[in-house]
């Protein structure tokens, strides 16, 4: 039985086929949290601006599962293998804007063979956390950014945009159904995947008439669940994963299976993950799928933490990014952070494999680490480069002096167990 918890369509709105149509313009109110966008057309009679609707989470339909699954325990949870009992989906098309959102059970899609996601991936996605905190609530860690980078990727390829604030509230009434498959225990958490795809059925490369955005969640287990382990890098000369003017800084499908091959090659020559290089110096850019960070014992006495430039070849990370707001208040002065170096300074900067190498060698290299959502901090403890090995410091934690604190920061704010407005909370009915 669907559940109508939502009210008619707005009154006043219109619906066009504004898709193709000359008349269409992008109207974008994004440049704050609020990502918040709709696609407006002209009425044809009054030259008025109307717009399709946006996603709207009054009009939330749920059908609940009648035989919810038994929650696996959680020393069985294989990263991304098991999902919740429900999925979100949220149909767009051209005709008629963004529909009824709804909650249903966990289950296969119906796709045309001819859709355009399955010919030429028109798909980008997220990743996001919910944490059981230590305070017994459920929250989420800096969600607006998700949203947010949401938009940038579906401007990107021509999917529809919408009203990140709205597609929150709809993923929050999802975790609250699904609240009981959040792991409780210490680095467990509900990983979330928010993804959008193309669905028009034809072929033929242009925006899509129609979409889906669709939200499925994972009960996952710590990323190191027997404390931290370095891992060892191939850095890669052969392959990129990204180039000025391409995709690298959004989060689109079509980025990560071309990376599947050359981590299999990494593997067989004995490393974890892909050093991502770039251009005749070799420049770093980043780690499998995290962003990087490198630190150096700099003139003067200086501890320098540097990070690539967003430079349209980096996925601007919520995890870099928190990093980088950390370091900074630390530096500036409005949050120190006990642990961390006075001297400390922080440069989104481009930096090549021989300054690496060479700072390797004159004993100023402390610590290369990666950063993202899966993992939080993931220190590198070898770079195999043309041919040898370069050996990257760790202390006896397997963390350097910079992550291990940044990492104790991020990961309280996350458990609740430092109170920061980065965690949002889900209120539970
Ligand atoms: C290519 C790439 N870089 C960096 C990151 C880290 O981003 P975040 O910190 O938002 O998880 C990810 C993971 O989402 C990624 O896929």
């Amino acid at each position: 039985m669907l559940l109508d918890c939502g009210r008619s369509l707005a009154k006043g709105w219109r619906y066009h086929r504004a898709l193709r149509d000359p008349r269409t313009v992008w109207f974008t109110t994004s440049s704050s949290s609020r990502a918040n966008s709709s696609e407006v057309t002209r009425d044809p009679m009054t030259g008025e601006l109307t717009a399709l609707p946006d996603i709207e989470p009054s009009r939330l339909q749920i059908r609940k599962v009648t035989s919810p699954r038994p929650v696996p325990s959680s020393s069985n949870l294989v990263f991304g293998h098991t999902f919740t009992d429900h999925m979100l989906t949220i149909p767009w098309s051209a005709v008629r804007g963004w529909d009824t959102p709804q909650i249903v059970p966990y289950g296969p899609l119906s796709l045309d063979p001819s859709c355009t996601v399955l010919h030429y991936a028109q798909t980008l996605f997220e990743g996001m956390k919910a944490y059981r905190d230590l305070n017994g609530k459920v929250t989420l860690f800096r969600p607006d950014m998700n949203m947010k980078r949401m938009q940038t990727s579906a401007k990107r390829i021509a999917l529809p945009t919408f009203n990140g604030d709205a597609l929150l509230e709809l993923i929050k009434s999802l975790v609250r159904l699904d609240k009981h498959w959040i792991p409780q225990e210490p680095g467990h958490s509900l990983y979330i995947r928010p993804t959008l795809i193309g669905t028009q059925k034809a072929l033929g490369v242009a925006p899509p008439n129609e979409a889906l955005l669709f939200v499925i969640c994972s009960p996952v287990g710590p990323y190191y669940p027997q404390g931290f382990k370095p891992v060892a890098l191939y850095g890669t000369t052969e392959y990129i994963r990204a180039a000025p003017g391409g995709t690298g800084g959004y989060k689109l499908g079509a980025n990560y299976a071309p990376g599947v091959v050359p981590q299999k090659e990494a593997g067989r020559k004995g490393y974890v993950q892909n050093l991502w290089l770039h251009g005749p110096e070799h420049h770093l850019t980043e780690v499998g799928t995290m962003n990087m960070f490198v630190v150096f014992k700099a003139e003067n006495g200086l501890v320098e933490i540097v990070t690539p430039p967003l430079d349209g070849m980096i996925l601007p990370g919520v995890t870099r990014d928190s990093v980088i707001t950390l370091a900074k208040e630390h530096i500036f002065g409005k949050h120190k952070l006990q642990g961390l170096p006075e001297n400390l300074v922080l440069n989104e900067r481009p930096v090549t494999m021989t300054e690496v190498k060479a700072a390797a060698a004159q004993g100023t290299l402390v610590e290369l680490f990666g950063t993202g959502t899966a993992a939080v901090i993931s220190p590198v403890d070898k770079i195999g480069y043309l041919g040898e090995d370069i050996v990257i410091p760790t202390g006896p934690d397997g963390m350097g002096p910079i992550s291990r604190v940044i990492w104790k920061e991020l990961v309280g704010r996350q458990t609740g167990a430092i109170p920061s407005d980065w965690s949002v909370v889900v209120a539970e009915e």
